[in-house]
């Protein structure tokens, strides 16, 4: 079975799917990840993240750069949307996350296009998605309790200008997929949202 769970920035995609993941027993991959490192090696090689060759090059950054903390930095998120207008990045990035996908036995997978690009056979299709604000107060909160210095102000207008680029981009915008189920978790706690998933997942198969 294959599970694809799309949808914005801090919507709650990733912890949804990681409880499904644990739940039903498959793999997960959270393929955000990945743009992450792509961004993040873009950084540490000086080059242009607007810069097609540049972002493809760093496509072929070592796995070990997986484990890097600073990937969950806001400047790392902001890389990844960047870079992942490419279209040849999105291209390089595509067997690593199909073979992910088409394992024996099924697996998770959290992204923008998983249900669309990604795998479109995938048997429940998720799009989590929140409200800006309430998206922001939660990534506020996670980045007080690391101490990182920032308002929510200036998260909104970060995550609206992540959204905007992700949505309108040419190559595998922001979309739910037709046959998903829309999961709106605005006013969900993480049980709720967890149990909505569920829900839906075995209302799907
Ligand atoms: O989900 P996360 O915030 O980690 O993703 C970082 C960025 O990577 C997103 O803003 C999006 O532009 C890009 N991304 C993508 N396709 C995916 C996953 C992430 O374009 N499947």
């Amino acid at each position: 079975m294959i599970i694809a769970v799309d949808g914005p920035t801090a919507s709650g995609k990733g912890t949804i799917a990681k409880a499904l993941a644990a739940h039903f027993g498959l793999p997960h991959l959270d393929t955000g990840l990945l743009y992450r490192a792509v961004g993040r090696q873009v950084f540490l090689d000086g080059g242009d993240p607007d810069d097609s060759g540049d972002a493809l090059a760093a496509t072929a950054f070592p796995d070990s750069l997986l484990d890097d903390p600073h990937l969950r930095d806001e400047e790392t998120g902001g890389l990844a949307s960047r870079v992942s207008v490419h279209p040849a990045v999105r291209q390089a990035l595509f067997e690593r996350q199909r073979s992910f996908a088409t394992q024996k036995g099924g697996a998770v997978l959290d992204g923008r296009d998983i249900g669309t690009v990604i795998a479109p056979e995938a048997e429940a299709k998720l799009f989590v998605t929140a409200s800006v604000e309430a998206r922001a107060q939660r990534r506020f909160l996670e980045m007080r309790d690391r101490g990182v210095p920032v308002t929510l102000a200036e998260i909104e207008d970060d995550l609206r200008r992540r959204d905007e680029r992700d949505r309108n981009r040419a190559v595998a915008p922001l979309v739910p997929a037709e046959d998903a189920l829309v999961i709106d978790t605005s006013a969900l706690d993480r049980e709720e949202a967890f149990a909505a998933a569920l829900e839906a997942v075995n209302a799907l198969t």
